[in-house]
């Protein structure tokens, strides 16, 4: 057996511990993806993990590696410029979306057409220079390709149709997309700031909760919300509502409330405690400085739960993802009795 393309073949719900079992190990593969098939995921490991069964893969899949820009531009580059050239980038369906430093902003055109080079399937490249506002709208330029850049970006078994250029979709946020497709089966769910439905698709696709009321404000990224509930065959489960969710949150109805925003969610917390039923359960999603880490949002949560008359259960803490210099987006899991 090649030993390159051995997996542990887990139920979905067991995918992340197993992940974290084969990475404490040693023994997670990291040039592979963990692939999907119906209820079971299979986790890609370099030799067998003790006490578990592995399988060979017949179709493994492979992350990129990252090829190398400079070669592309030889000697017509100095030093300097080589040293700020990217070395990342993300790919979302058929379009690239690449930050660069403003010191090679004059280079950008060039970048554009090596990255359409090197990845031939895509067919845009875009400046990125973060998100920004309530509505989280990218601030993006169109650098090489094509100018249509609407797509369909394809990830874990989901369907999100979406144009980079107005609509924001975080790399970052991967693991936690995953774990919301783990969630809510059977159960009554809100998802408070449902974007394109960026955890309300995932949730709908594999736990087949009965009820999603997924809430947005953005006119844009409520369209593609509306699309992809369709594209993914779920219309029966996710009912969208366009609007703020301070006002537009259904009350006492939620096993769980998804609080995907950051920034300022502690202003959401009321309506989303309102949201549950007794014993449901909250996703708190904030940006905190990493000293503050978690003691402040479980603080917010406290103070929120006391304002309505109720208390919380602290279930599970976890870091999304660095989110500036000094500050975490980080996620609190608790129980609202
Ligand atoms: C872009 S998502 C956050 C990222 C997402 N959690 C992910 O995994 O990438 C946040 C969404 O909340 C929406 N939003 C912001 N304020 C809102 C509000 N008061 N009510 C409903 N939606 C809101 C924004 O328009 C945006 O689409």
């Amino acid at each position: 057996m090649p030993r390159e393309h051995l997996a542990v073949p887990v139920p979905r719900r067991e995918a992340q511990r197993t992940l974290q079992r084969a990475r404490r190990l040693g023994l997670l593969d990291p040039r592979r993806k963990t692939v999907s098939k119906g209820e079971m995921v299979e986790i890609p490991v370099t030799s067998a993990p003790p006490g578990m069964v592995v399988v060979l893969q017949n179709a493994p899949e492979f992350y990129e590696t990252i090829p190398d820009l400079a070669a592309f531009f030889g000697e017509d580059i100095c030093a300097e410029e080589r040293n700020l050239l990217p070395r990342g980038w993300s790919i979302l369906g058929r379009v690239i979306a690449v930050k660069i430093d403003p010191r090679i902003h004059h280079l950008k055109g060039k970048i554009g057409d090596a990255l359409l080079a090197i990845y031939p399937r895509c067919s845009s490249v875009l400046l990125d220079r973060g998100v920004a506002g309530p509505f989280r709208e990218p601030d993006r330029e169109l650098i090489a390709g094509d100018p249509a850049t609407e797509t369909v970006h394809r990830e874990d078994g989901v369907a999100f149709k979406l144009d980079p250029m107005k609509t924001m979709f975080s790399p970052g946020n991967m693991r936690e997309r995953m774990r919301m497709g783990r969630l809510g089966r059977g159960e009554t769910v809100v998802d408070m700031f449902a974007g394109i439905g960026y955890f309300t698709l995932p949730m709908a696709v594999h736990s087949r909760p009965k009820r999603i009321f997924a809430i947005e404000i953005n006119p844009v990224a409520f369209g593609y919300l509306v699309e992809n509930v369709r594209l993914n065959g779920v219309d029966g489960i996710v009912v969208p509502i366009q609007g703020d969710c301070a006002v537009a949150t259904p009350k006492g109805v939620a096993d769980r409330a998804v609080m995907g925003y950051v920034g300022t969610t502690d202003r959401y917390l009321d309506a989303g405690i309102a949201a549950l039923r007794t014993g449901g359960v909250l996703h708190y999603h904030q940006t905190v400085p990493e000293r503050l880490y978690p003691e402040k949002l479980e603080e917010d949560l406290t103070e929120a739960a006391e304002r309505a008359g109720r208390s919380v259960q602290i279930e599970r803490r976890a870091r999304v993802k660095k989110y500036s210099p000094g500050m975490l987006h980080a996620v609190i899991d608790a129980r609202v009795k």
